[in-house]
């Protein structure tokens, strides 16, 4: 398999002071009482600009909860895009990180798309930037462009196709059976999975999320022995070796259905801890682990919690409602090409 080369040590350092200040936000303590109140103000406040709350599994569980009271949806990237897309609303609220509003706007360039948080990164997004990938796809014009949907809208528009965790896999078998040559951003272990699922040949992006490359296999296998009858769901973002532990791989949506569906009263599950609370919902009475993200005596980074997801809060929704602020924009010529290679895997999705 082919790879390009690292991610540059400049871009790492930029990445790792963005997450250092991600970290640094602190969050207004309320009381039951306050949040009750903050909640209600908000829900009118999204009635009165007929406005519509879109969130991802790992923001926050009171943003969950108050986009499903308010008739909003809590969902994957995908998900949360096309719910946006066929809503009647005409401003749309997104509780997640930067490129889900993008794909949001890219999608519904009617709507005014507005974010929760803007400077809510995604490592991924952070490690592809639009210059650096542009000049190596001109390296490789043999190749078809496939890119993940935790990029900028500039890489979308650059790219032949657009995908989600979700679909991936088949994107890339199709396209091998096609006899194509692919170039694979930003994720490098999603990449990697799908290359060994496929055999496909991919020219593989360097770029990691910064959550998911903290689970660790060896204390996963610790953790499994102690839970004999626990199966082990992962997010393909997650490094192989614990990949390959896993029982089921695939998106947020998916491992919550595999919680709900599986024939099985306990789980170890590697993804972004926000996840939990819809799992717990969507499978009652089940048991549920954090995959662990640190060996023995190490010290965890992330600890399975995203930075910027946890920016997202209840005073910056808030906020946003108030004055209009943190609306996303995008130049329609790079909108129409990020529309193409978008449609092109929701129509293959069809
Ligand atoms: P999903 O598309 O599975 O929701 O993943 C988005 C993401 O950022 C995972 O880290
Ligand atoms: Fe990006 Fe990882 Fe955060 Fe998902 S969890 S938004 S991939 S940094």
């Amino acid at each position: 398999m082919l790879e390009h080369s690292q991610i540059s040590e400049p871009l790492k350092v930029h990445i790792k002071e963005l997450v250092d200040k991600a970290w640094a936000v602190r969050h207004p303590e309320r009381t039951e009482s306050e949040t009750r109140a903050l909640k209600d103000q908000i829900k009118q406040k999204l009635k009165q600009h007929n406005a519509v709350l879109v969130a991802h599994y790992y923001v926050d569980d009171e943003l969950q909860d108050l986009a499903d009271e308010s008739g909003g949806c809590v969902a994957d990237s995908l998900e949360m895009a096309r719910f946006g897309y066929n809503h009647e609303a005409d401003t749309v609220i997104v509780a997640g990180v930067r490129f889900m509003g993008e794909t949001a706007k890219i999608l519904s360039p009617e709507k005014r798309i507005l974010m929760v948080e803007t400077e809510a990164e995604c490592s991924l997004d952070l490690a592809c930037p639009i210059e650096e990938f542009s000049a190596f796809c001109d390296q490789h014009p043999d190749r078809t462009v496939v890119v993940y949907a935790n990029t900028s809208a500039d890489v979308k528009a650059r790219a032949d196709w657009v995908v989600t965790s979700s679909i991936a896999l088949k994107v890339i078998k199709y396209l091998d059976e096609q006899g194509e040559k692919i170039i694979w951003a930003p994720d490098r272990f999603l990449g990697g999975y799908v290359q060994k699922q496929t055999g496909a040949d991919m020219l593989l992006w360097q770029a990691s999320c910064i959550v998911h490359e903290e689970f660790k296999s060896e204390a996963l296998q610790g953790l499994m022995k102690q839970h004999p009858d626990a199966k082990v769901l992962v997010h393909p973002e997650s490094p192989a070796a614990v990949v390959e532990l896993a029982d089921v791989v695939g998106s947020t949506s998916q491992i919550i259905n595999a919680a709900k569906e599986l024939d099985a009263q306990k789980f170890i599950v590697a993804t972004e801890s926000g996840i939990f609370h819809k799992m717990r919902e969507a499978a009652p009475g089940k048991e549920f682990l954090e995959a662990p993200t640190a060996g023995e005596g190490a010290s965890c980074e992330s600890c399975a919690q995203c930075p910027w997801m946890k920016m997202n809060d209840l005073e910056r929704l808030d906020k946003v409602l108030t004055d209009g602020s943190n609306e996303i924009l995008i130049p329609e010529e790079v909108r129409v090409k990020a529309e193409r290679s978008i449609l092109r895997m929701v129509e293959f999705n069809k």
